[in-house]
């Protein structure tokens, strides 16, 4: 397939990129490459033939055409997003900018692809979004695709917003729409403010981890590999008009997890001096509006399209620690460019 790929340098977007390659699809990776992007992430396969890259905003409609008519994918994998939680509390208008009209404006360029007769049979838009759209859950349940739709955060509000645009899209227009809504992604290449390399980065630098509130918030964990498979599922046989829920069945609060992390540390650095790792856990104010609970039924895409999440938390979240171990040069890379850490300094989404 062409896969047309929006935010193909950032975490999701290259592994997906990467594992299209792999899989013998042609992709063109488009990316106005922000603060999140690293080409690096995308290295491996930017001398393969089939790959191609754009820098650009998904906000300029007219360079989106330009790609679209030039590129003619089978598929648009929309993953281009401002995309952290704290950044969005911080302030918001990045997020309006790119989340909602960056997503119309690509809505509208893939519409009028669909109407010059240009696409080919079959073509998907797919917009990749996320569970928070859905809000807090209390102890029990998990979110179905019918869950009502109730975002607390900037962020997940910019990302509900882009959902129903995405859904009129295809009921106004017939745009051959598929959306999937994802639980926390985990594995590598994730950028150093997010929660598991923050724990891994500071631990290993001997610096308190940071912890919101008492660290009784709940997430379903998703290895990125498996989402990425997941994805790419979606965006070929994925019904139009349908949406997908992908979830990694693993739920663990952010407390267990930070727990698990500094295990994995504790036997991997024998003679760091801040062992037990654990020892550096310190709880800080919570975020406002902070979600309790979210926890995803992935049901329908595995009696759908047979994609079931493969990763066990404790080898993915093994491999992810070993990653981060082993690619320090990756990080402390992006380290050096600077990015601004002061904030909260980076929790889970
Ligand atoms: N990371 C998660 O756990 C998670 C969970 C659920 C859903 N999602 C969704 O998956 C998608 C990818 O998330 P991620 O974690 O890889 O994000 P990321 O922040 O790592 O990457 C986002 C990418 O989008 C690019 N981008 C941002 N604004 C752009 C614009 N205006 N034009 C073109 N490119 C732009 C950035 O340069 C970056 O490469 C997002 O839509 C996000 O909402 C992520």
């Amino acid at each position: 397939m062409r896969l047309m790929v929006t935010g193909g340098a950032g975490f999701i977007g290259s592994a997906v990129a990467r594992r299209a390659i792999a899989d013998g699809h042609d992709v063109l990776n488009v990316d106005k490459l922000t603060y999140a992007a690293n080409l690096d992430n995308v290295a491996e396969i930017a001398s393969n033939e089939r790959y191609h890259f754009a820098q650009q905003d998904i906000c300029d409609q007219k360079a989106m055409t330009a790609l679209i008519d030039g590129f003619k994918p089978d598929a648009i994998m929309h993953l281009a997003a401002e995309s952290h939680v704290d950044r969005s509390i911080d302030g918001p208008r990045d997020f309006i900018d790119t989340n909602i009209v960056g997503t119309y404006a690509l809505l509208e360029a893939a519409r009028g692809y669909v109407r010059s007769g240009a696409a080919p049979k079959g073509f998907r838009f797919h917009h990749i979004s996320t569970d928070e759209v859905y809000g807090s859950l209390g102890a029990e349940g998990a979110f179905t695709e019918d869950s009502p739709y109730r975002p607390n955060s900037p962020y997940s509000a910019s990302k509900a917003s882009s959902d129903m645009l995405a859904r009129a899209w295809s009921e106004t227009f017939d745009l051959p729409v598929v959306i999937s809504n994802c639980s926390n992604n985990y594995g590598p290449y994730q950028f150093p403010e997010k929660l598991i390399p923050v724990v891994v980065i500071n631990a290993l630098e001997g610096r308190p981890i940071p912890v919101y509130g008492k660290g009784e918030n709940v997430r379903d964990w998703l290895y990125v590999g498996d989402h990425a498979e997941a994805l790419l599922l979606v965006a070929q046989q994925g019904a139009p008009g349908e949406t997908y829920n992908i979830g990694g069945r693993a739920e663990r609060s952010n407390l267990d997890l930070v727990r698990m992390i500094c295990a994995l540390l504790d036997k991997a650095l024998l003679e760091s001096e801040s062992r037990p790792h654990d020892s550096l856990i310190a709880f800080v104010d919570d975020r406002p509006g902070h979600d309790f609970r979210y926890a995803i039924n992935c049901d329908k895409i595995e009696r759908a399209l047979g994609w079931t999440p493969t990763m066990t938390i404790e080898e993915g979240m093994a491999r992810t620690v070993r990653w981060y171990l082993d690619n320090r040069s990756w990080w402390e890379a992006i380290r050096r460019r600077g990015f601004d850490t002061a904030r909260r300094q980076g929790q889970a989404r």
